[in-house]
């Protein structure tokens, strides 16, 4: 039998627990062409969360665009990516997915090809011949063409959104900013990973995107609603789980959907069909998942700085609202000075192993903590 709990990739439907208040608030601000910046630590849930949003939207009203900006490093990949998100939301056979592309990107050269499920999905080349034409400019005047030629409403989601501060210069902030202003129609989201990051950029009013639209932190799920989610796998599968179990279970993970389902998965397995969770079956859930991570947790433990190290196991120690600069941490953590902690606390933002929170630095990765802490002493 199937694992019923599922943790990684996108989930939907069956796998999706609660969020209605959430669907709602967002639905609300696509119908009312908002600009919004959507952030929670990672894996919190925000692209399943917007994926179903867009789903549910009706097809002949919308046209929806949905960007991940993950892969790109710069203006030339933006402008690729987005193309490629426009072309492909636009055309759903290949003959119009060819039209489409060539029709609005006059400097892009697409192929199309099928992918492994028979979807046709486009790649470009640049035309050398055509250096003059503004790519970027019309990339941007896209979503305003689009509406005008599917005569519908356009949403565009733009996911990982923090990695354009990543690029060279601020071009594409500056100039997204600019049409996103003209653009009163057009419904955008803003999605981000890095609370830090999303936050300084709409709240900085040194920053072009400043306050260019509002602002949705997304939270952790409710217990309740994990009670009736995880029960309910529990039955559906032929084993049983109590109430109780269910809240220890919260309480490790407080309710964060990636890790409650993450530490669901191996409890499954470890309860027999027919069975009953008992509450001691956590714990052994909690080792098997560790001793499963421990490989890639090993590796990233390897590729950082000693300094780095330290400083990880005095945060995953004191837990939340710890201070790493004050004199007694650095101390105790054996840091040497409160520049190397803050040298440490760089590298640890840039590759995005700690967060800032308004309460000190945190490691949102709940189970890396526990892991680090686990490894204390040895
Ligand atoms: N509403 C939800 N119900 C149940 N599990 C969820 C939900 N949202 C997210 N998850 C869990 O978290 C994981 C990461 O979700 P994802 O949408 O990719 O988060 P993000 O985009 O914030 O990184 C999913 O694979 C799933 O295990
Ligand atoms: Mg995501």
């Amino acid at each position: 039998m199937r694992n019923p709990f599922q943790y990684g990739g996108v989930v939907s439907g069956e796998s999706f627990c609660n969020r209605t208040k959430e669907t709602v608030d967002l639905r609300r601000s696509v119908e009312n062409a908002e600009k919004l910046f959507v952030y929670s630590e990672r894996r919190l849930g925000k692209t399943s969360l917007i994926r179903k949003v867009l789903a549910e939207l009706p097809e002949e009203e919308y046209l929806t665009v949905y960007i991940d900006l993950w892969p790109t490093d710069g203006e030339t990949s933006f402008v690729l990516t987005c193309a490629k998100a426009f072309s492909e939301a636009m055309a759903t056979t290949t003959d119009k997915l060819l039209f489409t592309a060539k029709a609005f990107f006059s400097r892009l050269i697409p192929s199309v090809s099928a992918n492994e499920n028979g979807k046709p999905v486009v790649t470009f080349g640049f035309d050398k011949r055509r250096p003059d034409v503004p790519l970027l400019e019309e990339v941007l005047a896209m979503p305003a063409k689009a509406a005008e030629k599917e005569g519908k409403k356009v949403v565009i989601v733009m996911d990982e959104f923090q990695q354009i501060l990543e690029y060279e210069s601020d071009t594409v902030e500056r100039l997204l900013r600019s049409n996103i202003q003209h653009q009163p129609d057009m419904a955008y989201i803003f999605c981000g990973s890095r609370k830090h990051l999303i936050r300084q950029m709409f709240m900085d009013s040194q920053r072009p995107m400043y306050r260019s639209g509002a602002h949705y932190p997304l939270g952790l799920i409710a217990e309740d609603h994990w009670q009736t989610f995880i029960a309910g796998k529990f039955a559906e599968t032929g084993k049983s789980i109590s109430p109780e179990v269910i809240t220890a279970i919260c309480e490790l993970t407080e309710g964060h959907p990636f890790y409650t389902q993450h530490l669901c998965h191996p409890l499954w397995e470890l309860c027999e069909t027919g069975g009953e969770v008992g509450k001691d079956m956590i714990e052994q859930a909690k080792d098997l998942l560790l001793e499963r991570e421990s490989y890639a947790f090993m590796n990233l433990w390897d590729s950082l700085t000693i300094n780095a190290r330290r400083l990880l196991k005095g945060v995953a120690a004191e837990g939340a609202g710890t201070q790493v600069f004050s004199a007694d941490f650095v101390r105790k953590y054996q840091l040497g000075s409160s520049s190397n902690a803050q040298r440490a606390v760089d590298l640890l933002l840039k590759k995005d192993i700690i967060d800032k929170e308004e309460s000190g630095i945190v490691i949102p990765d709940r189970f890396f903590r526990l892991w680090i802490i686990s490894k204390q002493g040895q």
